[in-house]
This record gives structure tokens, C-alpha cells and sequence, in this order.
């Protein structure tokens, strides 16, 4: 989460999932943001300002004309601070009173105040979010560029079934770090592939490697983050799906080979970070292999590589990255990688170094580059090295 420093203006409006905003709050203050609550009156009805209070660790406000503080224009003061100013929930009140510029109140003073990115939840009975007024209010608002995050569907407080509810914490949290980041991948399409492959030997058995997928799952969940459109075909991992990637799952090679190549065309990234197995058993028995005493032996086939097929089929202007896990001889073997499968960027990284390669949560990665140029980043969580992989790649769509 990107959020850490950061001053979220959380604003409380007066509906029946005001109660989530406690956990939103909480959670924010986890992540290091900064947090200042304003409530309506209303919202004061569902939950007490000091809740929110004892879990942001600052004063929740509430009146426009509060005078217990030290004297400073406190609408215009938050309003300047903030980073994001999150509505949340946010009821068809305060959506229409936001697309009407009214400001008669704390929350709604500072919101027209404010030049922050503006984040709008908004949770309510099923027939007043369908309404087609509060509809139209929703999208003066899109165009003027707020961040609306659609409500879930579901049971509703009121006992009715339908849209209107105030989406989990998560989602939330996701939808305010979009917020303050930047869109430079939007309209793009990027393909990661993720994980280990598993190649089977029978029913119960399979060879395999250490990929966890965590270099991977990274790498799509920032390239979604920065707003491009993608898909991510993953090997057997335990990690979640990262919000707003299209999730393909695969077990082998050549189950891998069929996902990807089928959607290459359409790509205009293709990041290749998954450990694929370059063998696979040449027989995989039916049943369950028997033990004896006596040695086994099993024979083994290549798969094909995918990364050099791609490679050899690249459209104009489509970038290819691969990865490169060495024990020994990195930048040597990586460098043959790029030119071989034709990459315009390989990102080689050791099981020899510290921090890096599979299972950690960070990586130490040396960049190389077609004209024969070369970055090492320093070592840094998984995410930040996604960042980087992104940036350097932008860099040579530019070019
Ligand atoms: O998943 P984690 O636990 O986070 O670990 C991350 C990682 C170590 C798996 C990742 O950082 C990484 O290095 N991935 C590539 C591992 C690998 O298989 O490297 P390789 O040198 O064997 O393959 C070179 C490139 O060809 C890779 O982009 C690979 O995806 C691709 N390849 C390989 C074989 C094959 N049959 N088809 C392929 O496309």
C-alpha cells in the first residue's frame, strides 16, 4: 500500500455503513496515512465522533462553527492538507449536494474547498442509488473527475436485496490509492505471467520449482494500480488475485504456452516472470506410479519455451519482458536470454543474493537492456521493483 505519509480526509455521512468507516480508518492509520475525520451530524446519529477519534489519533470534526480549537480557517486548512479527501460512506445527500456545489455543512464546505483527488463510496437503500437523480448526480461527478467506487450488491440494512452496499475495507483502500496514483499505464494492455508450472508425473505427482508468484502478482497488481487492463495467467500459487487484474489459471507449461500465445496479439506489454519448467515427464502414467525396489528412472521432454516463441512473433511496437534466475554467471546467461528470445528488457535476478528470488517479498535485480545497456536497482521490496520494471518500460514505448 502506497498510502504511508499520506493526509486522507475521511468525511462520515449520516447512513447505516458508517460503522465500516471505523475500520477504514483503522486501517488507513495502519498503512501510515495520516487521517482527519469529518462527520455530518447526521453520521453522528450511527457512530460517535470518538471513535474515530481514538483509532486516527486525531480530533474527529463535526460542526463548521466548532470553536474548541486552536483559530485557523479548519474547513480551508483540511481541505489544503489533504492528499485524498475520501467520502465514504456517502449518502445521495451529499453526492447531490457535491454535484450542486452546496456547502452548508463541515463536510461539504471543505470538499468544495479542496483540490485533492476526491474518492466518493456511496452506500444507500437500493431505490434511492437506482434513482435517476441521485444517477446523474454520480455522473456530473465522474466528469468532473472524482473516483466513484461502485457500491457492492447484496442484503441491505433497509432488508431490501440490491446495490448500495458500502464495498468491504479493501476494495475501499484500493480504490483511494488509485486515487493518488499515477494513470500512466491506463489504456494499455498488459499481460503477466506468474508462478511456477507443474509438470505431472501421475495422478499425485508433479515436478516443480520454488515459485511462490509473489514477482509476478507484483508486477500485476502495480501494472493495475497505474490503470492498465490486466491479465495475469498464474501457475499454482496461494496469493490472491490483486483487484482489477483478470486472472487465468494454469498447471503446466504447455497449459501456460496455450493461455498466453492465445492472448499475445492483443498485448501491448508482456511480462514473463513465471518459473516455467523447461522439462516434463515424457510419459505421465494414468494411475498412481507403484514403488518397487528397484531405481527409477524417468525419462523427460522439453517444453516449449514460451518466452522465445513470443519473442520470435512480437507485433510492432508490443514489448516483450522476460526474467532471468541464475545461480551462477547472472548478467553472462541473462544477456544471451535477452538476445535469444529477443526481449527488449530482461530482469535477471539471483538465487545467490540476499532477498532476491523466490518466496521473498523483495528482489535484487540487475535490468539489461536490447542496446546493451544495463540498471541494478538496489535491493527493494517486490512491488517497488514492478515500479521500476513499469517506468523502464514506458520509457522505451516512448522512444
Ligand atoms: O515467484 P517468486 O517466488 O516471487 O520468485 C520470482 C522469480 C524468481 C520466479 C522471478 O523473479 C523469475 O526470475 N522468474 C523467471 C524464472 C525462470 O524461469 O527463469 P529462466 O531463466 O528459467 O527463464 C527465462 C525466461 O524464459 C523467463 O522469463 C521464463 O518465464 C521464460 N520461459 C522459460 C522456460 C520456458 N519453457 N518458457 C518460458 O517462457
Amino acid at each position: 500500500m502506497r498510502l504511508a505519509g499520506k493526509t486522507v480526509v475521511l468525511c462520515v455521512t449520516g447512513g447505516i455503513a458508517a460503522y465500516k468507516a471505523a475500520d477504514l480508518t483503522s486501517k488507513l492509520r495502519q498503512a501510515g496515512a495520516d487521517v482527519r475525520v469529518l462527520m455530518t451530524e447526521s453520521a453522528t446519529q450511527f457512530i460517535a465522533p470518538i471513535t474515530f477519534e481514538t483509532l486516527s489519533g486525531n480530533r474527529t470534526v463535526v460542526d463548521t462553527f466548532d470553536r474548541n480549537f486552536a483559530w485557523e480557517v479548519e474547513h480551508i486548512s483540511l481541505a489544503k492538507a489533504a492528499d485524498v479527501f475520501v467520502i465514504a460512506p456517502a449518502t445521495a445527500n451529499i453526492i447531490a449536494k457535491a454535484a450542486h456545489g452546496i456547502a452548508d455543512d463541515m463536510v461539504s464546505t471543505t470538499l468544495l474547498a479542496t483540490r485533492a483527488p476526491v474518492v466518493v463510496a456511496p452506500a444507500m437503500n437500493t431505490g434511492m442509488y437506482d434513482n435517476p437523480v441521485t444517477q446523474q448526480n454520480l455522473d456530473t461527478l465522474r466528469a468532473r473527475g472524482f473516483h466513484i467506487i461502485e457500491p457492492a450488491a447484496g442484503h441491505l440494512a433497509c432488508g431490501d436485496t440490491g446495490r448500495g452496499k458500502l464495498p468491504d475495507t479493501p476494495t475501499l483502500l484500493h480504490g483511494i490509492e488509485r486515487a493518488v496514483t499515477k494513470q500512466d499505464l491506463q489504456g494499455l494492455r498488459v499481460l503477466v505471467t506468474a508462478g511456477p508450472t507443474q509438470e505431472a508425473l501421475d495422478p499425485v505427482r508433479f515436478l516443480s520449482n520454488h515459485s511462490s508468484g509473489k514477482m509476478g502478482y507484483a508486477l500485476a497488481a502495480r501494472a493495475a494500480m497505474r490503470g492498465a487492463q490486466v491479465t495475469l495467467v498464474s501457475g499454482p500459487t496461494a496469493l490472491q488475485t490483486p483487484y482489477g487484474v483478470t486472472r487465468v489459471d494454469i498447471t503446466s507449461a504447455r497449459d501456460m504456452y496455450d493461455a498466453v500465445l492465445s492472448r499475445a496479439d492483443a498485448q501491448d506489454i508482456i511480462v514473463k516472470a513465471a518459473a516455467v519448467g523447461d522439462y516434463r515427464p515424457a510419459q505421465t502414467a494414468d494411475e498412481k506410479m507403484k514403488k518397487s525396489d528397484d531405481e527409477l528412472t524417468v525419462a523427460l521432454t522439453r517444453n516449449p519455451d514460451i518466452l522465445a516463441e513470443l519473442g520470435r512473433n512480437k507485433r510492432p511496437g508490443q514489448l516483450l519482458c522476460g526474467f532471468a534466475m541464475e545461480t551462477q554467471n547472472l548478467i553472462e546467461n541473462a544477456a544471451d536470454k535477452l538476445r535469444r528470445k529477443h526481449c527488449d528488457m530482461l530482469v535477471a535476478n539471483s538465487l545467490r543474493d540476499k532477498g532476491a528470488g523466490f518466496g521473498t517479498d523483495t528482489n535484487a535485480v540487475t535490468l539489461l537492456f536490447a542496446d546493451g545497456s544495463r540498471e541494478t536497482p538496489p535491493l527493494c521490496p517486490k512491488e517497488d521493483v514492478a515500479d521500476i520494471i513499469f517506468d523502464r518500460l514506458l520509457a522505451l514505448r516512448a522512444n
